[in-house]
């Protein structure tokens, strides 16, 4: 074939192809068999493969992937990608609706029309076609960046990688690509024959897989997507997002077919509890719904507030709950000696992770909920995250099921426990118990206290065994010798142990304080104590009446403190480490910027920051009265993404907590 024939060939075969693909996994309505579609596929391939030239941009091929990249690029958009508000229940969409109405200045008796969208639970991604071509695709990242993941989303089927109709000359669709929960299924099962780490569920294994360096891979995942908003576009107007997504689905993206348009907000809300509901008959996961102003005046009128739109909100569905049968009741032993019963059970699918333990917290709750073993139960996740127990299924009894007492010796060092006034829990007393030993150690070591690198759960159990160390002022006189009989240890690494431990007697105060170990006493309490009393010496000193006089400490934590006092094994632990040179004074006792806006706020930094380091912006953010976590929850008021931010800002974007780049951190100090 000459060069002419062969371009068109070409034209003709790349039209062919994403017109089948779009018919297949776009409108669900194939029109050529498989065969044929092969046919047409490999002819191209070979006409490619004989003119590489001539390949063009939106060709077929590009979807099973491209050579292994060793990083992505990073992509700023043109436009940047919002997140979303929660609602988690119908008065808090009310809510919603009031507080636009009002900054509207509307009358709060004229309704305002929504459109209602499943709220995919997938990895958002924005594409970019310039005249018409996919020439751009990346991830969210901060809002402002993401990542180029170009030729990982060329290879989802439903991703046109050529507009259809006649496309504006730019313009930027967001969406997001999830996977499907049988595709999730069949690749955990293929993961699992390997001997490969499962995915958790189906939103991590879409991430996972945009977020390939080898896009290759990608195309093996089978994912799918759907677009629900615009970016920068150019050359077209419009006066609604029901025409937003008009304009999405005639150039050939995938839009959703269950996206409603209601006329006020009492319809969304029936929207949202009917997809409650209905949820688990969709083929993809949701987490909840998406509720969006449809009037685009209404939406550029509202404006956002940081990084969330004020004329939308995402409602999240209630934790779901599944049904399961408990298999054993287990007793663990804390740090501080608490025993905590805990219910293992059949392993079960809940909200997209497998749980198969959850905690009943003591002994009063198991008679409250009267759960027993062999009982078929309730469960779900408790703030997403930590499974729960929330009732029986006593109909289902058979009579077989066993009551559950509590030991009266502790299960791992056979020390009688007790139960002290007024607590629901029962306590191992023995303070050389191996458990509470580990647990302690493992305290002491972590990252927000003595952060000990080389000191792991496999290490703190041989230590604890071959009887090593007592407490964690005895790690201070460990010899390499006997390190280095330990198993899988070899000198070198014993050396690296001795270094870390060395380096971390220069931890500051507040981490000293908070490596102890005190019941109630958490990192930020901590730092309370150490900017009010700026010693050891001093917090030890101090009364009850006086700690409980401190702003943020209460009864509960100030008899904690003085109780660790009273313990002679407290003590004694402070002396060791104080005979080893820890003993640090609290730098500056600061006080709050007066008036500063963010006061009280928590902030959680993810990333790396390019003005100072991480731990220059905490001091900066707790100097002015603000409060700083490692970790996101529903509490974080403010998640700072610098470079490279990982699963912090991810769970951000998930609890629709704000989301700052570095800039607007530095604008608001
Ligand atoms: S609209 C300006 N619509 O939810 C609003 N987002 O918390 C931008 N999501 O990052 C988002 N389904 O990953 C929108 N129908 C939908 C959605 C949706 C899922 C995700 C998206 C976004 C996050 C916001």
């Amino acid at each position: 074939m000459d060069r002419k024939s062969a371009a068109q060939r070409i034209a003709e075969l790349t039209r062919l192809i994403n017109r089948a693909d779009h018919l297949y996994y776009v409108l669900d309505a194939p029109e050529i068999s498989d065969a044929e579609y092969d046919r047409l596929r490999r002819e191209l391939q070979e006409l490619e493969e004989q003119f590489p030239e001539l390949r063009r941009p939106d060709s077929p091929t590009q979807r099973v992937g491209a050579p292994p990249v060793e990083e992505f690029g990073t992509v700023r958009h043109r436009t940047p990608m919002l997140s979303l508000g929660n609602a988690f229940d119908f008065e808090e969409l009310r809510a919603f609706d009031e507080r636009l109405k009002r900054r509207l200045g509307r009358d709060l008796d004229a309704p305002i029309e929504y459109i209602c969208e499943l709220k995919l639970d997938g990895l958002a991604v924005s594409l970019t076609y310039e005249e018409g071509v996919l020439v751009r695709g990346a991830t969210r990242g901060d809002g402002t960046t993401g990542e180029d993941v170009t030729q990982n989303l060329r290879t989802i089927r439903s991703i046109p990688l050529r507009l259809h109709g006649e496309p504006p000359p730019l313009l930027e669709a967001r969406g997001e690509v999830i996977l499907a929960r049988d595709e999730f299924e069949r690749l955990n099962k293929r993961r699992r024959r390997a001997g490969e780490a499962e995915f958790a569920n189906p939103r991590n294994a879409a991430a996972g897989s945009v977020r390939q360096l080898d896009a290759s891979v990608t195309a093996q995942r089978r994912l799918s997507s759907f677009f629900y908003a615009l970016g920068a576009v150019e050359g077209v107007s419009l006066g609604t997002h029901q025409d937003e997504l008009e304009l999405l689905k005639s150039l050939g993206f995938l839009v959703n077919e269950h996206t409603e348009a209601v006329p006020d907000i009492e319809a969304a809300g029936e929207y949202c509890r009917r997809w409650g509901e209905r949820r688990a008959e969709l083929p993809y996961e949701i987490d909840g719904v998406v509720v969006k102003a449809n009037s685009l005046a209404v939406q550029a009128a509202a404006g956002h507030v940081s990084r969330s739109p004020r004329w939308a909100i995402a409602y999240k569905f209630p934790a779901e709950q599944q049904v399961t049968v408990v298999e054993d009741i287990v007793v663990q032993v804390g740090r501080t000696g608490a025993l905590t019963p805990v219910a293992v059970m059949k392993p079960v699918l809940v909200d997209g992770s497998v749980v198969s333990r959850a905690t009943l917290h003591n002994e009063d709750e198991i008679a409250r909920k009267d759960v027993r073993i062999g009982d078929t139960v309730v469960v779900q996740k408790a703030g997403d995250v930590i499974p729960e127990v929330v009732r029986v299924l006593t109909e289902r009894r058979s009579g077989a099921e066993r009551e559950f007492v509590m030991p009266d010796r502790c299960p791992v060092c056979g020390s009688p426990v007790a139960r002290r006034a007024g607590e629901a829990v029962l306590r191992c007393e023995n303070p050389l118990c191996p458990a509470q030993r580990r647990a302690h150690l493992k305290h002491f070591a972590s990252r927000n206290a003595m952060d000990i690198e080389g000191l792991g759960p496999a290490l703190i159990e041989q230590l604890v065994e071959n009887d090593l160390v007592a407490d964690a002022g005895d790690l201070y006189g460990l010899k390499l010798e006997q390190l280095a009989g330990l198993e899988h240890m070899a000198e070198k690494s014993a050396q690296n142990l001795l270094d870390s431990l060395e380096a971390s007697k220069r931890r500051g105060l507040p981490q000293v304080i908070y490596a102890l170990g005190i019941r109630h006493v958490g990192a930020h309490i901590a730092e309370v104590l150490a900017n009010h009393f700026g010693s050891l010496d001093a917090l030890a000193g101090a009364s009850q009446e006086e700690l409980a006089a401190i702003p943020e400490i209460g009864e509960t934590i100030a008899a904690s403190i003085v109780a660790f006092w009273s313990q002679e094994r407290s003590r004694r632990l402070v002396e060791k480490l104080r005979a080893v040179g820890i003993d640090p004074r609290a730098e500056t006792v600061t006080e709050a910027t007066p008036g500063w806006a963010y006061a009280g706020k928590t902030f959680v930094f993810t990333g790396a920051l390019q003005a100072m380091p991480r731990a220059q912006a905490e001091q900066e953010v707790k100097r002015r009265g603000g409060r700083t976590s490692s970790s996101v929850s529903k509490q974080t008021d403010f998640v700072v993404a610098g470079e490279k931010a990982g699963s912090k800002l991810q769970k951000a974007e998930e609890l629709g907590v704000t989301v700052l780049s570095e800039q607007e951190f530095l604008a608001l100090l």
